[in-house]
This record gives structure tokens, C-alpha cells and sequence, in this order.
């Protein structure tokens, strides 16, 4: 059982963890100081590729091609890197225990770690059917998703021919896995229980061009109904999906989105917590002293709306990340930083689609543009206006220039006069702010 001191350590080795390591270096971190510890098998990637580029069947992304921070454009941050830098890279290594009081973490295997400052990037686990007790939910074939070695037995697993794959949830990993089966030319069926896809942020007329778009794609769409139990063969291979409805499908594949859980129970009666994460300041200081939260962990101040939030997207895991660092070698010159000011992003692409969307989804939404499926250059999206300003904007198939003004308006939350002209207005109303 070995023990080791760093100044710095962060526990978790993904997307937040490896632009924290990018910021520390360069705030100029000294070889030595600072230790990643991972229970994954790869240093620092880039999780969005997953459920997207990673099951292309052509010219598939693999590491290295995805390490952090090639999502932003930035150098990849090999493993070679690390080393170069000075940084332990420890990964394979989960941590069982965490002591704030003595300061020390305990790995699996009993190695013990100790730190002057921690950062916590642990993120999120995958919400499992099994522990909804749904019965058959432990059948082999189910698939969830949430790191490279899921990906890489799922990316298996369909590679024999006409596998059917029933995907459960209709959210995000719904969404995107059901596109790259489906450029699989597998034979793919969605399910999920809400009226329409997406429901945490599209509204009805938003999810109607989606929901269009995967049926002409061939992809079969079954709402309104969840998954009540699984049957399987003699070798325990999942073999029917029976759903609430008693509609019964068949199934050699099941891949399942249903949400997601913050990892925080290592520090369970430790720390503050508040909606399901830790709560931090705006620089990502925990209740402890010296002990930080960033990711998919933190709930923050989000600023812009005067409330806390937590946020499970890429772009606040990278920004959280480089905050916090900044904050941390701030506070040792005894200088300050500006209050993380965060204006939320969330972004998917699936098929030849991409959509970005800034703000938040309150209030009333007015959809403008060209939301029919069968269009051959289909381009439209939504703003959504509170107390006359307004707060969120949705836009599919934008230009750079035309995101970034959707983010601008955004931000700068202009006043809306009259709704109708506003979607007659559309993208121009954006542009011209
Ligand atoms: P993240 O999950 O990246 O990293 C947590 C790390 O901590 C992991 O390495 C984990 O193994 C490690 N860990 C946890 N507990 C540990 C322990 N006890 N000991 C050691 N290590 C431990 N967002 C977006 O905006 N656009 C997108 O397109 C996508 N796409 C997407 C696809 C898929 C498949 C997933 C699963 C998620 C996305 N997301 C996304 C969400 C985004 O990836 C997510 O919000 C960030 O990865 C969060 O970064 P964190 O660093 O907080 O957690
Ligand atoms: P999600 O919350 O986006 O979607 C969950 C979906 O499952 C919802 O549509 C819900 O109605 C449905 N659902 C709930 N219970 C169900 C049941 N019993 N049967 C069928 N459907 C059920 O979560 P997710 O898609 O699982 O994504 C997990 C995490 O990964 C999230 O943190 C998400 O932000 C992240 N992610 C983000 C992106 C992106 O930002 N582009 C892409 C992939 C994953």
C-alpha cells in the first residue's frame, strides 16, 4: 500500500479534469505538484465523440484522435504530455474513500493519496434500469454509455448483420445513438414515455421536425410508453424489450438513455450539497476549505438568472474546470478573478443535423423558420421570451455567424414588442442585435 503527497489532485479523469490540467499548466504548475486520478483506463478524452463520431462506419474517431482539447480546437493532451509536463496520470485507480478532515483518498487496491487542494471532477453515472427494478434489466445486451469501454463493447456488439436495436429514452443519448445505429444500417426502434423527444428542452414543434426526420430516416418511434421488462434467451442475450403498453418488441441490442446521476456519494455528509451536486461559489470552492467542485458535480451561481444550477453539458465542464484553476493560483498571489458568469450552451448533432442552443428555455416560445422534415434544407428554431425579454434561443443548421448571434441575444436578453412579428422576424432579429 503505497502513500503519495501532491499539492494539487483531481479526482476523475475526464472532460473537466483534463482543461483543469491545461489551465494549471498554464498558470505554471511545477512538475510534481499535481496528480490526476482516474478510474478510467486513458487519460482525459473528449465524451461527446461517443455518442457521435465513435460509431461512424467510416473513419470511426479512436484515441489519440480525441483526447482533450480537441473538442475546442486546442493541442490533443496526450499521455506523453503528462509526463513531459511533470503530471501524474494515474489512472485504472478508483477511489473508495475520501477523508476531507485528514485530507487523504483511498484507492480500491488501498493506496492512499494526499493532497493540499482537491478538485472534485467525478461527473455523472448512468441512470440503470436495474435500479428501477425492472425485470430482465441485467440481461447481457443491454448497453448504457457513458465511457470509452462501453463504447468499445457497444461498437462490438453490432458489429454482426441485421441486429435489431430497440434504444430506450428519448433524450440526448436517445437521440444521437438511435442516428449513428441507424448510419449502421441496423434496424432501430425508439422508445420513450414523454409526448415528445427531448422534453426538457423542445417544445412540440421543435420535437415534430425530429421526430419527422428519424421516421424518414427509417428510424420507428414508439411514444408514450416505457420499457416494463426485458426477456432473454438461454444464454442470458437479451431477446424482447415488453413494453408498458403490453406492445412486445424484439430485440438483440438494447441501448438505454434515461438519464444521469451525479457521482457524489464519496463525499456523502461532507460537503454542502444542493440539487443533486455541490455547492460551490462562483469559483467553484466547495463548503470545505481547499476543496473544489467543477463539472457535472458543481451546483453554482449562475448569475445571469440569479439562481443555482447544476449543468450536465461539455462547454460549462470546460469553463467550470479553467475557473476553478484560475481562482486556486489567484487566490495563492493573492489576486482576484471575475465571478464565473456562465451563459448556457448545450449543442447536439445527429444524422446531417446540428442544433446549438443558448439561454434558458422559460417563458413562451415562438418558433420561426422552416421546420418541415421533407424540406431539403430545413432551417429553423425557437426563441423563448419572459416578462417581455428574451431568454433562450434554439437555432438547427445555423452558420458560425449565426450561432454566435444567437448567443449573443442570449446573453443580452433584448425586449420583444410583439411575438407574431418576432417569428416573422426570425434569424434576422437575432443578427441585427
Ligand atoms: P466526466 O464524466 O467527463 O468525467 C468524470 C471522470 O471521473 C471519469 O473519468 C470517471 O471515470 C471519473 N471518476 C468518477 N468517480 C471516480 C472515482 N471514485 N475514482 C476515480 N475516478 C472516478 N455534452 C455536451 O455538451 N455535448 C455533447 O455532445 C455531449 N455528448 C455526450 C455524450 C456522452 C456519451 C456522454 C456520456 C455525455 C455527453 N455530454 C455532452 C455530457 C458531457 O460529456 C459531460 O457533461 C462532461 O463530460 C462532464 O465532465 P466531468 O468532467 O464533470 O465528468
Ligand atoms: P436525458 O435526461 O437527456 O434523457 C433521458 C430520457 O429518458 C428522457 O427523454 C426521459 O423521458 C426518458 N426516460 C426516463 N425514464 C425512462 C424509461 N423508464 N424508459 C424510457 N425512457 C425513459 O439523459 P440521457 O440521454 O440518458 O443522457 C445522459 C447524460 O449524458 C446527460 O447528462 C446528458 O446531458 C449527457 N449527454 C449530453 C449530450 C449532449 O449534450 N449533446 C449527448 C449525450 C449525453
Amino acid at each position: 500500500m503505497a502513500e503519495k503527497y501532491f499539492k494539487y489532485v483531481i479526482l476523475g479523469g475526464g472532460v473537466s479534469a483534463g482543461y483543469a490540467v491545461r489551465e494549471f499548466v498554464n498558470q505554471g504548475v511545477k512538475p510534481g505538484e499535481l496528480a490526476i486520478i482516474s478510474k478510467e483506463s486513458v487519460a482525459p478524452y473528449e465524451r461527446p465523440a461517443l455518442s457521435k463520431a465513435y460509431f461512424f462506419p467510416q473513419g470511426p474517431a479512436r484515441l489519440p484522435g480525441f483526447h482533450v482539447c480537441a473538442g475546442t480546437g486546442g493541442d490533443i493532451l496526450l499521455p506523453e504530455w503528462y509526463s513531459a509536463k511533470g503530471i501524474s496520470l494515474i489512472l485504472s485507480t478508483e477511489i473508495v474513500k475520501a477523508d476531507l478532515a485528514s485530507k487523504t483518498l483511498t484507492s480500491a487496491n488501498g493506496d492512499m493519496f494526499k493532497y493540499q487542494i482537491l478538485i472534485i471532477a467525478t461527473g455523472s453515472t448512468a441512470t440503470k434500469l436495474t435500479d428501477h427494478g425492472v425485470p430482465g434489466a441485467d440481461a447481457k445486451n443491454i448497453f448504457y454509455l457513458r465511457d470509452i469501454e462501453e463504447a468499445e463493447t457497444l461498437a462490438k456488439a453490432i458489429k454482426a448483420e441485421n441486429r435489431k436495436v430497440v434504444i430506450v429514452g428519448g433524450g440526448y443519448i436517445g437521440l444521437e445513438l438511435s442516428a449513428v445505429m441507424k448510419i449502421n444500417n441496423l434496424d432501430v426502434t425508439m422508445v420513450y414515455p414523454g409526448p415528445w423527444c427531448m422534453p426538457r428542452l423542445f417544445t412540440a414543434e421543435l420535437a415534430s421536425f425530429y421526430e419527422g426526420y428519424y421516421a424518414s430516416k427509417g428510424v420507428q418511434i414508439i411514444k408514450g410508453t416505457a420499457a416494463a421488462g426485458f426477456n432473454s434467451d438461454t444464454n442470458g442475450d437479451v431477446k424482447e424489450v415488453k413494453l408498458k403498453n403490453e406492445r412486445v418488441l424484439e430485440a438483440d441490442i438494447v441501448v438505454v438513455g434515461v438519464g444521469g446521476r451525479p457521482l457524489t456519494t464519496l463525499f456523502k455528509g461532507q460537503l454542502e450539497e444542493d440539487k443533486g451536486g455541490f455547492k460551490t461559489d462562483a469559483f467553484f470552492k466547495t463548503s470545505v476549505p481547499e476543496v473544489y467542485a467543477v463539472g457535472d458535480v458543481a451546483s453554482f451561481p449562475m448569475k445571469l438568472y440569479n439562481d443555482t444550477r447544476r449543468v450536465e453539458h461539455v462547454d460549462h465542464a470546460h469553463k467550470s474546470a479553467e475557473q476553478a484553476v484560475k481562482g486556486i493560483f489567484a487566490s495563492e498571489q493573492g489576486k482576484l478573478i471575475d465571478e464565473y458568469d456562465y451563459l448556457p450552451y448545450f449543442y447536439s448533432r445527429a444524422f446531417d443535423l446540428s442544433w446549438q442552443f443558448y439561454g434558458d428555455n422559460v417563458g413562451e416560445a415562438v418558433l420561426f423558420g422552416d421546420n418541415n422534415p421533407a424540406s431539403e434544407n430545413p432551417k429553423f428554431g425557437s426563441y423563448w421570451i419572459k416578462d417581455g425579454k428574451v431568454m433562450g434561443v434554439f437555432l438547427e443548421n445555423g452558420s458560425a455567424a449565426e450561432n454566435k448571434a444567437i448567443a449573443k441575444v442570449a446573453r443580452l436578453q433584448p425586449a420583444v414588442d410583439s411575438l407574431d412579428l418576432l417569428a416573422t422576424d426570425a434569424l434576422n432579429f437575432a443578427c441585427n442585435i
